[in-house]
């Protein structure tokens, strides 16, 4: 006896110190809220620092691929039939994202910069070359210039002529490089001789390689951490109903690459902004892990694409008021210079059957048409994403045009993109060591709790081996007394 008690009940109070730290910590949160605190002074924009750097040249390859649909039977579209379509590609461009004339504004509360995207034809992840694959498809000068023409008689005989003067039809045969780049219309031509504003090329992706479209203004989140790359201003408009030259369909709130930090499954992240009165949003679905990082993926909901029985707040996308298309199809011709441009998902993914119907060659999946977003949660980095968008013709018979007047009123598709972001292995490696770091850190009450569970459990080992010795011992005290002599 004498030294052991005193150890006993020391370690006996090391373990009550140590619980009551442990449950402490876990009810103030201090070790999680240090870890927040760090993530949000990191991410923010703030001249030399990584994450300043990542944002102005983002590390992770970005890749636009590009399917077209190549009509095979024009002839019978023309007379009435159900199109024929094949899917070609895709066409691969890895896309370089560059950050220019980078400013700080307002006490660094504000950064403006020019954003330029370049595309590079990437051979070996593409099937065929765009050089030299020709597609036929509609011809989508001609289908705008009947939609400008078609309020005016002499407009319609004007327009009427010129097209046969020309020799131009419903469909154009042109290569992925044309459609794409541009290519010198005859139409637009003849008609930027009298009308100089109107330019006299056409391609989907005309002049988009190298230029910027215009100056943002963002946020840097420097103030409010949620705020962070969230774009307040563009082209030195602020109103929030502006569209971009990329198909009107440019990220609200953030610029794409990051969302703010501290995500939670309740976000919701808006983006895909237009003129159409509400903005599309994407909801969390699921969680994953992505090369060892866990991601929360946001889909856009189908609700987003609904129509208006099912979705009544939809009615903004119905241009001009009343005149709704159905579900899963956007009007966006407001965007794009009065071109009777329709948006949907590939194959009409998530729209109404009688769109995938009306054409053969439609197979609308979940995997390779759904537009996803897998984000950390902690971090608000965009680990993987891919945005794919289908770009359709809305045809009809116009009045006065011979060239549409049989044709059935169609959605027609012409190409559809894949814009997709998977993480580098250089950056995964450094999110999940920075990961790995703030779980040890945010682990540290329960490694304390663990601490105190093993002191409690030494304890009680010793207190129960000193009551057998003590016992022992006054057993044997006992027992020469006992003993029979
Ligand atoms: C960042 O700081 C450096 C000097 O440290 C300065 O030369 C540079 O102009 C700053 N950049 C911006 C965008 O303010
Ligand atoms: C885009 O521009 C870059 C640089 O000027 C050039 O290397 C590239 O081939 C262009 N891409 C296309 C599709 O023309
Ligand atoms: C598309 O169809 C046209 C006409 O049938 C054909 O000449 C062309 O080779 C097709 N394009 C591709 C990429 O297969
Ligand atoms: C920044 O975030 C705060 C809080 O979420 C919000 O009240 C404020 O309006 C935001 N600022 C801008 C310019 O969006
Ligand atoms: C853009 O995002 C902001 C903030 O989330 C939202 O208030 C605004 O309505 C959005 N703009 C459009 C056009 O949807
Ligand atoms: C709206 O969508 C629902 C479900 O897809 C469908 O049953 C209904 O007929 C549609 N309504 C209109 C007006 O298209
Ligand atoms: C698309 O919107 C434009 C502009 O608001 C409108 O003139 C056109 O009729 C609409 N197209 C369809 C098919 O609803
Ligand atoms: C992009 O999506 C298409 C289908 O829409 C798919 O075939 C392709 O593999 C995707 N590319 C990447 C890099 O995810």
């Amino acid at each position: 006896m004498g030294a052991r008690p005193a150890v006993t009940y020391t370690i006996g109070i090391f373990c009550i110190i140590l619980l009551v730290t442990s449950i402490a910590l876990l009810v103030t949160n201090v070790f999680l809220s240090v870890v927040q605190n760090y993530v949000k002074k990191e991410i923010q924009l703030r001249n030399d620092t990584v994450t300043f750097e990542t944002w102005k040249d983002p590390p992770p390859p970005i890749y636009m691929q590009f399917y077209f649909f190549n009509v095979t039977n024009p002839e019978e579209v023309l007379n009435g039939g159900k199109p024929f379509l094949e899917e070609k590609g895709p066409y691969t461009y890895r896309e370089y994202k560059l950050r220019e004339n980078v400013t700080f504004l307002d006490d660094d509360e504000m950064v403006s910069a020019l954003t330029s995207k370049t595309y590079v034809f990437v051979p070996e992840l593409s099937k065929g070359d765009p050089a030299t694959d020709l597609i036929r498809t509609v011809n989508v000068p001609v289908v705008t210039v009947m939609n400008m023409a078609k309020y005016s008689s002499s407009q319609i005989l004007l327009a009427e002529a010129l097209f046969v003067v020309k020799g131009v039809g419903l469909f154009t045969t042109r290569t992925v490089h044309e459609l794409l780049w541009g290519y010198k219309d005859p139409v637009l031509s003849a008609i930027h001789f009298f009308k100089r504003d109107i330019d006299d090329y056409f391609g989907l992706y005309y002049k988009m390689n190298g230029t910027d479209d215009g100056e943002y203004v963002f946020l840097t989140g420097q103030e409010n951490y949620e705020n962070f790359t969230r774009i307040v201003e563009w082209r030195g408009n602020n109103s929030l109903d502006w569209w971009t030259t990329d198909m009107c369909n440019m990220i609200n709130g953030t610029d794409g690459t990051s969302f703010h930090p501290l995500v939670t499954k309740n976000d919701t992240l808006q983006f895909f902004s237009s003129d159409l009165c509400r903005s599309l949003y994407a909801t969390f679905e699921k969680e994953l892990g992505v090369k060892g990082i866990p991601v929360f993926r946001f889909v856009l909901p189908s609700e987003v694409f609904a129509n208006v029985t099912v979705n009544p707040e939809n009615a903004g996308f119905c241009v001009p008021a009343g005149n709704c298309l159905g579900s899963g199809v956007l009007n966006v011709s407001t965007c794009k210079q009065g071109a009777p441009i329709i948006i949907s998902s590939p194959h009409f993914y998530q729209a109404d059957p009688k769109f995938i119907d009306a054409i053969e060659g439609m197979h609308p999946n979940k995997a390779n048409h759904e537009t996803f977003l897998d984000i950390n949660p902690l971090t608000g980095l965009l680990v993987r994403a891919a945005k794919r968008v289908q770009v359709n013709v809305y045809i009809e018979k116009i009045d006065g045009f011979m060239q549409t007047a049989n044709v059935q009123t169609l959605v027609f598709p012409v190409m559809y993109l894949n814009e997709s972001v998977l993480i580098d292995n250089t950056s995964a490696a450094k999110l999940n060591t920075m990961l790995l770091v703030s779980e040890v850190i945010t682990a540290i009450p329960f490694m304390i709790m663990g601490l105190g569970v093993l002191l409690g459990l030494i304890f009680i080992i010793l207190v129960c081996t000193n009551r057998n010795v003590a016992i022992e011992a006054s057993e044997a005290e006992r027992a020469p007394l006992l003993k029979p002599s």
